[in-house]
């Protein structure tokens, strides 16, 4: 892939950061992509330190520092990153709502992961959630991002059938490893640019081949 066809992508995370080492060590600087950019809204989110370590640009937007106005943080958001060619901003594990102030900025270009099988179980402690609902097929799905709750069009989703699950301990390692698998597979296809949304269809998702031939 020529530097012409690079994809600048910035990763945005509030906690530990796993997702975000998976990016680094399984896509960055291969296949023309690159992580410019890392996010924060927590100062002391381990995320942060690892990108230091791989040497990517970080930045933190606490609530806090824009008088808990949640426009003008997306909004400085929004410019900083547009500032460093961002192409594709990731979602992974960051707890902020994102608003028409940064969604707006990158049009059908903010994805999210969340570790359920959407629609079931969006928002907060989804594994929980399900868990609690006595689900017996759990997942993980990454989703574009629109100005709800884990709403938007599904781009990939990956299950696993754990019908004796009764914990959290039971599931959360399936979890992480699965999503340890789809985020990168996914910013990967983006860099081959074989993710679309269907012309036809708002909700439909073009994924791999079918992204790159006509539409039926
Ligand atoms: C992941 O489980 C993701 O699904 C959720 O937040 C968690 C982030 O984990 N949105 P990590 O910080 O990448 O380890």
């Amino acid at each position: 892939m020529t530097p012409e066809t690079a994809l600048k992508v910035a990763v945005l995370a509030s906690g530990t950061g796993t997702n975000l080492q998976a990016l680094i060590d399984q896509v960055h600087g291969r296949e023309g992509i690159h992580i410019v950019a890392v996010g924060s809204d927590k100062p002391d989110a381990l995320a942060l330190e690892r990108a230091r370590v791989a040497g990517i640009e970080t930045a933190v937007f606490a609530a806090g520092d824009f008088g808990n106005d949640r426009a003008r943080r997306d909004g400085a958001m929004a410019d900083w990153l547009r500032a460093r060619g961002v192409q594709l901003v990731v979602l992974a594990g960051y707890m902020q709502i994102l608003g028409p102030a940064f969604l707006d900025r990158f049009p059908d270009a903010v994805i999210n992961l969340h570790p359920a099988l959407l629609p079931a179980f969006p928002g907060m402690d989804a594994v929980s959630q399900a868990l609690s609902y006595g689900v017996k097929v759990f997942g993980v799905t990454v989703h574009f991002v629109d100005e709800g709750v884990d709403s938007g069009p599904v781009i990939m989703q990956r299950s696993v059938e754990l019908p004796d699950a009764r914990e959290l301990d039971d599931v959360l390692p399936h979890i992480h490893a699965i999503e340890h698998q789809i985020l990168p597979e996914v910013v990967r296809l983006f860099g081959r640019g074989a993710v679309r949304i269907a012309s036809t269809h708002p909700r439909r998702v073009l994924v791999g081949p079918l992204a790159v031939l006509p539409e039926r």
